[in-house]
Protein backbone atom coordinates (compact mmCIF):
# COMPACT_ATOMS: atom_id res chain seq x y z
CA UNK A 1 0.00 0.00 0.00
CA UNK A 2 2.91 2.61 1.36
CA UNK A 3 4.85 1.56 -2.05
CA UNK A 4 1.42 2.52 -4.18
CA UNK A 5 0.94 5.70 -2.66
CA UNK A 6 4.47 6.67 -3.37
CA UNK A 7 4.27 6.04 -6.65
CA UNK A 8 1.05 8.03 -7.38
CA UNK A 9 2.99 10.83 -5.50
CA UNK A 10 5.84 10.52 -7.79
CA UNK A 11 3.36 10.22 -10.37
CA UNK A 12 1.57 12.97 -9.88
CA UNK A 13 5.06 15.50 -9.12
CA UNK A 14 5.76 14.28 -12.74
CA UNK A 15 2.94 15.30 -14.32
CA UNK A 16 2.45 18.34 -12.72
CA UNK A 17 6.47 19.36 -13.56
CA UNK A 18 5.68 18.57 -17.11
CA UNK A 19 2.43 20.86 -16.74
CA UNK A 20 5.25 22.98 -15.35
CA UNK A 21 2.52 23.43 -12.74
CA UNK A 22 4.07 25.26 -9.17
CA UNK A 23 3.17 22.28 -6.35
CA UNK A 24 4.05 23.45 -2.55
CA UNK A 25 7.23 20.74 -2.84
CA UNK A 26 8.54 22.60 -6.12
CA UNK A 27 8.11 25.83 -3.93
CA UNK A 28 9.98 24.66 -0.80
CA UNK A 29 12.82 23.27 -3.47
CA UNK A 30 13.75 26.51 -4.66
CA UNK A 31 14.98 27.69 -1.18
CA UNK A 32 19.02 28.23 -1.68
CA UNK A 33 18.70 28.02 -5.66
CA UNK A 34 16.43 30.44 -7.07
CA UNK A 35 14.25 32.94 -5.37
CA UNK A 36 10.64 32.65 -5.02
CA UNK A 37 8.59 35.47 -6.67
CA UNK A 38 5.00 35.93 -5.30
CA UNK A 39 2.31 38.67 -5.50
CA UNK A 40 -1.27 38.64 -5.24
CA UNK A 41 -4.08 38.42 -7.50
CA UNK A 42 -8.50 39.03 -6.66
CA UNK A 43 -9.77 38.41 -9.71
CA UNK A 44 -9.94 36.38 -13.26
CA UNK A 45 -8.12 38.60 -15.34
CA UNK A 46 -5.27 40.05 -13.57
CA UNK A 47 -4.67 36.30 -12.07
CA UNK A 48 -4.03 35.43 -15.89
CA UNK A 49 -1.76 37.90 -16.60
CA UNK A 50 -0.08 37.54 -13.21
CA UNK A 51 0.70 33.39 -14.29
CA UNK A 52 1.97 34.37 -18.02
CA UNK A 53 4.17 36.61 -16.48
CA UNK A 54 5.86 33.07 -14.48
CA UNK A 55 5.73 34.42 -10.99
CA UNK A 56 5.49 31.22 -9.14
CA UNK A 57 2.78 31.75 -6.13
CA UNK A 58 -0.94 33.46 -6.55
CA UNK A 59 -1.71 34.64 -3.16
CA UNK A 60 -5.47 35.64 -2.99
CA UNK A 61 -4.99 37.87 0.50
CA UNK A 62 -7.40 39.09 2.56
CA UNK A 63 -5.32 42.47 1.57
CA UNK A 64 -8.54 42.38 -0.98
CA UNK A 65 -10.78 43.65 1.83
CA UNK A 66 -8.80 47.29 1.45
CA UNK A 67 -8.12 47.05 -2.28
CA UNK A 68 -11.39 45.45 -3.65
CA UNK A 69 -13.62 46.09 -1.57
CA UNK A 70 -12.78 49.51 0.11
CA UNK A 71 -12.79 48.30 3.66
CA UNK A 72 -10.27 50.15 5.95
CA UNK A 73 -8.63 47.04 7.49
CA UNK A 74 -8.48 43.30 6.56
CA UNK A 75 -10.59 42.44 9.01
CA UNK A 76 -14.32 42.38 7.89
CA UNK A 77 -13.44 40.20 4.85
CA UNK A 78 -15.72 37.14 5.21
CA UNK A 79 -15.17 33.19 4.15
CA UNK A 80 -17.72 33.66 1.43
CA UNK A 81 -16.33 36.99 -0.14
CA UNK A 82 -12.79 34.86 -0.12
CA UNK A 83 -13.91 32.10 -1.70
CA UNK A 84 -15.61 33.90 -4.57
CA UNK A 85 -12.39 35.28 -5.32
CA UNK A 86 -9.89 32.44 -5.13
CA UNK A 87 -12.35 30.63 -7.10
CA UNK A 88 -12.32 33.30 -9.58
CA UNK A 89 -8.15 33.72 -9.75
CA UNK A 90 -8.28 29.55 -9.89
CA UNK A 91 -9.62 30.04 -13.11
CA UNK A 92 -7.40 32.14 -14.30
CA UNK A 93 -4.27 30.59 -13.44
CA UNK A 94 -2.65 27.33 -15.23
CA UNK A 95 0.88 27.63 -13.70
CA UNK A 96 1.27 29.30 -10.50
CA UNK A 97 0.03 27.58 -7.16
CA UNK A 98 -2.60 29.36 -6.28
CA UNK A 99 -2.83 30.08 -2.10
CA UNK A 100 -5.61 31.24 -0.18
CA UNK A 101 -5.50 33.54 2.95
CA UNK A 102 -7.99 32.43 5.81
CA UNK A 103 -9.74 35.69 7.20
CA UNK A 104 -9.88 36.87 9.96
CA UNK A 105 -11.71 34.62 12.60
CA UNK A 106 -11.88 31.86 9.91
CA UNK A 107 -9.63 29.55 11.76
CA UNK A 108 -9.10 31.28 15.19
CA UNK A 109 -11.82 29.76 17.02
CA UNK A 110 -10.73 26.08 17.11
CA UNK A 111 -8.73 23.40 14.98
CA UNK A 112 -12.11 22.20 13.60
CA UNK A 113 -13.39 25.07 12.31
CA UNK A 114 -9.91 25.97 10.61
CA UNK A 115 -10.22 22.72 9.39
CA UNK A 116 -13.61 22.89 7.85
CA UNK A 117 -13.15 26.55 6.11
CA UNK A 118 -9.65 25.34 4.64
CA UNK A 119 -11.08 22.32 3.37
CA UNK A 120 -13.65 24.88 1.52
CA UNK A 121 -10.82 26.66 -0.01
CA UNK A 122 -9.11 23.85 -1.49
CA UNK A 123 -11.88 21.53 -2.43
CA UNK A 124 -14.77 24.20 -3.14
CA UNK A 125 -12.39 27.13 -4.86
CA UNK A 126 -9.40 25.30 -5.97
CA UNK A 127 -6.90 26.83 -4.01
CA UNK A 128 -3.52 24.93 -3.64
CA UNK A 129 -2.53 25.77 -0.04
CA UNK A 130 -3.93 28.00 2.22
CA UNK A 131 -2.20 31.07 4.65
CA UNK A 132 -2.81 31.53 7.73
CA UNK A 133 -1.16 34.75 10.05
CA UNK A 134 0.53 33.88 13.19
CA UNK A 135 3.56 32.18 14.90
CA UNK A 136 4.09 29.34 17.58
CA UNK A 137 0.14 29.20 18.87
CA UNK A 138 -0.83 28.18 15.43
CA UNK A 139 1.58 25.01 15.88
CA UNK A 140 -1.57 23.21 16.47
CA UNK A 141 -3.65 24.37 13.24
CA UNK A 142 -1.37 24.36 11.14
CA UNK A 143 -0.50 20.33 12.18
CA UNK A 144 -3.93 19.38 11.59
CA UNK A 145 -4.28 20.90 8.59
CA UNK A 146 -0.52 19.76 7.20
CA UNK A 147 -2.19 16.10 8.35
CA UNK A 148 -5.52 16.39 6.28
CA UNK A 149 -3.57 17.02 3.35
CA UNK A 150 -4.01 20.97 3.49
CA UNK A 151 -0.31 22.78 2.75
CA UNK A 152 -0.22 25.91 5.16
CA UNK A 153 2.40 29.16 4.36
CA UNK A 154 3.10 30.78 7.59
CA UNK A 155 2.76 34.04 8.00
CA UNK A 156 4.63 35.71 10.90
CA UNK A 157 5.80 39.70 11.75
CA UNK A 158 3.62 42.45 10.98
CA UNK A 159 0.03 40.42 10.56
CA UNK A 160 -2.69 42.80 9.63
CA UNK A 161 -5.53 40.71 11.29
CA UNK A 162 -4.00 41.77 14.54
CA UNK A 163 -3.68 45.10 14.05
CA UNK A 164 -5.99 46.01 17.10
CA UNK A 165 -3.56 44.19 19.46
CA UNK A 166 -0.18 45.79 17.47
CA UNK A 167 -1.32 48.72 17.86
CA UNK A 168 -0.93 49.98 14.19
CA UNK A 169 0.96 49.14 11.08
CA UNK A 170 4.59 49.36 12.48
CA UNK A 171 7.84 47.04 12.11
CA UNK A 172 8.12 44.44 14.44
CA UNK A 173 11.03 42.53 15.77
CA UNK A 174 13.19 45.65 16.54
CA UNK A 175 13.54 44.95 19.96
CA UNK A 176 15.78 41.82 20.93
CA UNK A 177 13.15 40.20 22.86
CA UNK A 178 10.38 40.26 19.93
CA UNK A 179 13.23 39.31 17.65
CA UNK A 180 14.03 36.06 19.26
CA UNK A 181 10.58 35.15 19.56
CA UNK A 182 10.14 35.56 15.64
CA UNK A 183 13.49 33.09 14.92
CA UNK A 184 11.14 30.58 17.32
CA UNK A 185 8.33 31.25 15.71
CA UNK A 186 9.70 30.39 12.19
CA UNK A 187 11.32 27.53 13.40
CA UNK A 188 8.03 26.45 15.23
CA UNK A 189 6.10 27.09 12.18
CA UNK A 190 8.37 24.65 10.32
CA UNK A 191 8.61 22.01 12.55
CA UNK A 192 4.71 22.13 12.29
CA UNK A 193 4.97 21.39 8.33
CA UNK A 194 4.54 24.74 7.05
CA UNK A 195 6.23 24.79 3.02
CA UNK A 196 6.95 28.40 3.27
CA UNK A 197 6.66 31.48 5.99
CA UNK A 198 5.77 34.74 4.97
CA UNK A 199 7.89 37.48 6.62
CA UNK A 200 5.99 41.13 6.78
CA UNK A 201 7.42 44.17 8.08
CA UNK A 202 10.93 43.28 9.76
CA UNK A 203 14.20 44.85 9.63
CA UNK A 204 16.29 43.50 7.23
CA UNK A 205 19.01 41.55 9.55
CA UNK A 206 16.65 39.93 10.88
CA UNK A 207 15.05 38.52 7.76
CA UNK A 208 18.50 37.75 6.93
CA UNK A 209 18.57 35.69 10.59
CA UNK A 210 15.20 33.91 9.94
CA UNK A 211 15.73 33.10 7.03
CA UNK A 212 19.39 31.42 7.63
CA UNK A 213 17.28 29.65 10.60
CA UNK A 214 14.49 27.51 8.55
CA UNK A 215 14.94 25.09 6.41
CA UNK A 216 11.50 26.30 4.70
CA UNK A 217 11.76 29.17 1.93
CA UNK A 218 11.11 32.78 3.41
CA UNK A 219 9.14 35.01 1.28
CA UNK A 220 9.31 38.45 2.47
CA UNK A 221 7.59 41.82 2.44
CA UNK A 222 9.04 44.79 3.95
CA UNK A 223 11.66 42.28 4.97
CA UNK A 224 14.85 42.73 3.31
CA UNK A 225 16.52 41.78 0.29
CA UNK A 226 18.11 38.22 1.96
CA UNK A 227 14.71 36.29 1.77
CA UNK A 228 14.08 33.34 0.47
CA UNK A 229 11.65 34.97 -2.28
CA UNK A 230 9.49 38.51 -2.27
CA UNK A 231 5.90 39.02 -2.17
CA UNK A 232 3.92 42.29 -3.07
CA UNK A 233 0.25 43.27 -3.04
CA UNK A 234 -0.78 43.96 -6.86
CA UNK A 235 -2.17 46.84 -6.58
CA UNK A 236 0.90 48.53 -4.67
CA UNK A 237 3.24 47.15 -7.35
CA UNK A 238 0.33 48.70 -10.42
CA UNK A 239 -0.01 52.00 -8.56
CA UNK A 240 -3.82 51.57 -8.23
CA UNK A 241 -4.25 51.65 -4.34
CA UNK A 242 -3.44 54.98 -2.92
CA UNK A 243 -5.00 55.14 0.07
CA UNK A 244 -1.96 53.75 2.46
CA UNK A 245 1.71 53.32 0.46
CA UNK A 246 3.84 51.00 2.76
CA UNK A 247 7.52 52.04 2.35
CA UNK A 248 8.13 48.39 1.14
CA UNK A 249 5.75 48.85 -1.51
CA UNK A 250 7.56 49.53 -4.84
CA UNK A 251 5.00 51.06 -8.02
CA UNK A 252 6.28 49.43 -11.26
CA UNK A 253 3.40 51.46 -13.27
CA UNK A 254 1.01 54.23 -12.51
CA UNK A 255 -2.33 52.10 -13.36
CA UNK A 256 -4.23 54.89 -11.34
CA UNK A 257 -3.00 57.34 -13.30
CA UNK A 258 -3.34 56.03 -16.45
CA UNK A 259 -6.86 54.35 -15.70
CA UNK A 260 -7.85 57.75 -15.38
CA UNK A 261 -6.59 59.48 -18.71
CA UNK A 262 -8.19 56.88 -20.44
CA UNK A 263 -11.61 57.36 -18.68
CA UNK A 264 -11.29 61.21 -19.24
CA UNK A 265 -10.42 60.69 -22.93
CA UNK A 266 -13.46 58.62 -23.23
CA UNK A 267 -16.20 60.73 -21.82
CA UNK A 268 -14.57 63.34 -23.89
CA UNK A 269 -14.93 61.73 -27.18
CA UNK A 270 -18.58 61.02 -26.22
CA UNK A 271 -19.39 63.90 -25.53
CA UNK A 272 -17.54 65.46 -28.29
CA UNK A 273 -19.44 62.73 -30.68
CA UNK A 274 -15.71 61.99 -31.75
CA UNK A 275 -16.80 58.01 -30.33
CA UNK A 276 -18.07 55.86 -31.46
CA UNK A 277 -16.61 56.44 -35.13
CA UNK A 278 -17.69 53.85 -38.33
CA UNK A 279 -14.86 51.64 -37.39
CA UNK A 280 -16.28 50.81 -33.90
CA UNK A 281 -20.01 50.86 -35.68
CA UNK A 282 -21.70 48.42 -37.15
O1 LIG B 1 -3.22 39.78 2.37
C1 LIG B 1 -2.15 39.90 1.79
O2 LIG B 1 -2.07 40.41 0.66
C2 LIG B 1 -0.95 39.41 2.47
C3 LIG B 1 0.37 39.74 1.86
C4 LIG B 1 0.71 41.13 2.15
C5 LIG B 1 1.43 38.82 2.31
O3 LIG B 1 -1.04 38.81 3.49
Amino acid sequence: MRERLCFFAVGFLLVCRLMNKWTTSGIRALKGKQKVVCLTAYDYSTARVVDEAGIQLVLVGDSLAMTMLGYPTTLPVTMEEMLHHVAAVARGVKSALVVADMPFMSFQVSVEQAIQNAGRFIKEAGAGAVKIEGGAVRVPTVRALVENGIPVLGHIGLTPQSIHEMGGYKVQGKKTGEAKGLVNDAKALEKAGVFAIVLECVPSALGAEITAAVGVPTVGIGAGKNCDGQILVAHDLLGLYSDITPKFAKPYARLGVEMKKAFEAYKREVETGVFPDKEHSY
